[in-house]
């Protein structure tokens, strides 16, 4: 039975829920409203459910993860997307699979609403089933599950070993404990014996912001970064271990009669699987610990690789990329996470402790971007928030 305490506290949020959703105002269709919006609706599920039982099902949540996984291997959400419906006996018999199996898989995925359940193994696809037939999530799937989930297992144990100190070594974290390894994670993936990690990894990247919008949407980009005079000669934007040039394309999308240089740096591997790169993207390798990336940019593009590592690796990597830019000309623009003080939004606290497991590094809260690229030599010229919960731009200069 409800008691009245939880009664009255699912109501209270139901009522601030229906209120944000009723509200047929402009900034009521906005991404931070959206995202209020959704925690408002979590708040409406915390007062009803009990900690008993909540605790319970997040405990088990790491079978829907592997049931997930399993089902991308069988190529499951392909096979239900390409059908009206379709039964646990027709999944058996075209992957080989054991229906009894299939059934059991499928029974978590329907209970959360993942796949859409049409009789009794009958199944259908509905949009989570449809998302998880994508390329760029199954990267995602796979690379998560394959390469982070080891790694989280072992966290508890390593912090005990280490006296609970915050894990900053990126040779000696728990993606070693985990892996049996002294290397850093993306070394390690490029070991021949890894390509399938690799690939996983840099298909994830292609598409790892999720549905927060990108930067070149909401960040006043012609007006903080491009007014002035603009050197024809040297590069427009840089993008500094960009993979396979995604956010490079969408800049360009976005501002198709932006001319000038556009450069892509990555590890050589990764420029070889870029393959759909407009032709006016020159690619060029580099190793952001041993190299400049190329000289006086008017813009140099990061995004998430200063969270890949803690102060140590940044610094080195920040000196890399200062002794190209030019003084009063170039721009260093971050697109990283800007974590809040207090009220941090679940996904970029998760993102956190994902840097942690995979890489030894962190996300960082504004005072701490602060004092790093102070440290480093560079002058922020401003923070800004992304909408909603995602990654802000930090613009900084010589
Ligand atoms: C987390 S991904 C970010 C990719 C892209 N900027 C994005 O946001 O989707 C990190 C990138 O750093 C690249 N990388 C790792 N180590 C590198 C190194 N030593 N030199 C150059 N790039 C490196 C990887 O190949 C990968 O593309």
């Amino acid at each position: 039975m409800i008691t009245e305490i939880e009664r009255i506290e699912a109501l209270e949020a139901a009522k601030k829920l229906v209120a944000s959703l009723s509200d047929e105002s402009e900034s009521s269709r906005s991404e931070a409203n959206r995202v209020q919006s959704l925690k408002t609706a979590n708040d409406v599920i915390r007062s009803l459910e009990r900690p008993e039982d909540g605790l319970l099902k997040f405990a088990y949540s790491p079978t829907v993860w592997m049931a997930i996984r399993s089902c991308v291997h069988l190529d499951a959400f392909k096979i239900i997307s390409e059908k009206e419906t379709v039964s646990a006996g027709e999944i058996a018999s075209l992957t080989g699979a054991d229906e009894t199996l299939i059934r059991r898989l499928l029974r978590v995925l329907t209970s959360y609403g993942y796949v859409a359940e049409k009789g009794d193994g009958v199944y259908a696809a509905n949009k989570w089933t449809r998302h998880m037939d994508n390329r760029l999530t199954q990267g995602m799937i796979k690379f998560i599950y394959d390469l982070a989930l080891p790694p989280t297992a072992v966290a508890p144990e390593l912090f005990k070993e280490t006296g609970f100190k915050n894990p900053v070594d990126p040779e000696a974290g728990t993606f070693q404990k985990a892996f049996n390894t002294k290397m850093p994670i993306f070394p390690w993936m490029a070991l021949p014996e890894n390509k399938d990690h690799w690939d996983a990894a840099n298909t994830f990247f292609e598409g790892d912001r999720g549905s927060r919008p990108s930067w070149v949407t909401w960040f006043p980009i012609k007006e903080k970064l491009l007014s002035g005079s603009i050197d024809d000669q040297a590069p427009l934007l840089v993008d500094i271990a960009g993979g396979r040039g995604h956010d490079l394309m969408e800049f360009l999308d976005q501002f198709p009669d932006e001319t000038g240089r556009f450069v892509l740096q990555d590890q050589p591997q990764v420029l070889d699987s870029a393959t759909t790169l407009p032709a006016k993207v020159e690619k060029r390798p580099i190793n952001f610990f041993k190299e400049s990336p190329v000289e006086g940019a008017k813009v140099y593009f990061m995004k998430f690789i200063i969270h890949d590592y803690a102060d140590p690796d940044c610094f080195t990597i920040l000196r890399n990329v200062t002794a190209s830019m030019k003084k009063g000309y170039s721009k260093l623009v971050i697109n990283d996470f800007i974590l809040p003080d207090t009220g941090c939004p679940i996904l970029s606290a998760e993102w956190d402790l994902m840097m942690m497991v995979l890489l030894s590094a962190m996300e960082r809260t504004e005072t701490q971007w602060k004092s790093l690229l102070s440290a480093a030599g560079l002058t922020i010229e401003g923070m800004y928030q992304a909408p909603g919960d995602g990654q802000g731009i930090i613009v900084a200069s010589l």
